[in-house]
């Protein structure tokens, strides 16, 4: 079964071709982080208006490069929610319109069950396992017991971490999205040179708050700034991320022994972070866990994912009527 799938959920255009829910025959993603990146963030009006220009040319691209047609589409996967209403609404009624169009199966898939199956794209991995999803949107455990069952275990109060990195590297005026600028930053820093705090919440929380972090290194830098003493900014990033990877390497090590759960897997764009990964690496080690990690390129948002979820959802409830509609929060798990 080949499978379109369809990503608008921010700042990213992207379609693919999956084949049987595993075997991706092209993935084609246009970025929008030039056109955001004079604002350090992403402004949502932008960000809609670029998807409407970027939706039929990548959808064009994906088929072209998979080697097919529409003609060789079986279903139509496009992300629902959550996200940017007005960039959701790009894609899924472009995704919409072509499954009635051509008479083809439709479904809408939650963008975090595409992050939580995205190791799938790669390798198999053996049900249950707890999965920790950081991304620009979110940080959240979940227990995944199936392609399709997955149970919120824990979940971010305020920033996210992959918003966290975005500003802090605002802050230190480095380029947006600020994830890879403070990870290649930290590359050169000491990781224990500043004690930014930890917040741990309660004793059990599988939560996570990252904006005390935030306004921790910010007043840091004002500190610094009043004593006239310059930023250490290597520092700087690699004593934050120290303190965010920290954070999401015991809480999800929590939530595996809490639900005796033998295997982690991550996804979301922060799950790009090379010390992230080396954390979790040496943590599975030590604890005799299996650890599954996408490449990087599936770590960020994607259609492949998208069209991987959906042949799951597709296979278990059957297509969707076309009078759904997108949401803005998750409602899954
Ligand atoms: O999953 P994703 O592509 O989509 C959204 O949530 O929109 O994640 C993007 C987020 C951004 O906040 C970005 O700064 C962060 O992931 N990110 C990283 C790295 N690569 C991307 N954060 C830390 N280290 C990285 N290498």
């Amino acid at each position: 079964m080949h499978v379109l799938g369809i990503e608008s959920s921010c700042d990213d255009t992207a379609a693919a071709v999956v084949h049987n829910g595993g075997q991706v025959l092209s993935s084609v993603i246009s970025s929008q982080d030039e056109i955001h990146s004079r604002f350090g963030g992403v402004v949502p009006e932008l960000a809609s208006r670029n998807h409407l220009m970027q939706i039929h040319p990548v959808v064009a691209a994906a088929l072209e490069r998979a080697g097919c047609t529409l003609d060789d589409i079986d279903l139509v996967a496009a992300t629902q929610g959550p996200g940017l209403i007005g960039s959701l609404l790009v894609g899924f009624s472009y995704a919409k319109a072509l499954a009635y169009n051509r008479g083809l199966p439709f479904i809408g898939v939650d963008h975090m069950a595409g992050h939580l199956l995205a190791v799938f794209l790669e390798q198999e991995v053996r049900f249950p396992y707890v999965a920790l999803i950081a991304s620009g949107g979110t940080s959240s455990i979940f227990l995944a017991s199936s392609h399709t069952q997955f149970m919120h275990l824990g979940r971010t109060r305020d920033d996210a971490a992959g918003e966290a990195f975005d500003k802090v590297a605002k802050l230190l005026a480095l380029p947006y999205p600020g994830g890879p600028h403070v990870a290649q930053r930290a590359t050169g820093g000491n990781g224990q040179a500043i004690a930014f705090p930890r917040a741990w919440l309660d004793d059990d929380s599988l939560d996570f708050s990252f904006s005390g972090l935030k306004t921790a290194v910010l007043n840091h830098c004002n500190q610094q700034r009043m004593q006239n003493q310059q930023l250490a900014i290597d520092d700087i990033c690699a004593s934050f991320q120290e303190a965010v990877v920290e954070v999401l390497v015991e809480k999800t090590a929590r939530a595996a022994t809490l639900h005796k759960v033998d295997t982690i897997v991550l996804g979301g764009g922060v799950s790009a972070n090379p010390r992230l990964r080396q954390a979790f690496t040496d943590r599975c080690q030590r604890d005799g866990r299996r650890l599954h990690i996408p490449h990087p390129s599936f770590c960020t948002d994607n259609g492949a994912m998208i069209a991987l979820a959906g042949y799951h959802k597709f296979r278990e409830q059957g297509g969707m009527s076309s009078d759904v509609d997108v949401y803005s929060r998750s409602m899954l798990g």
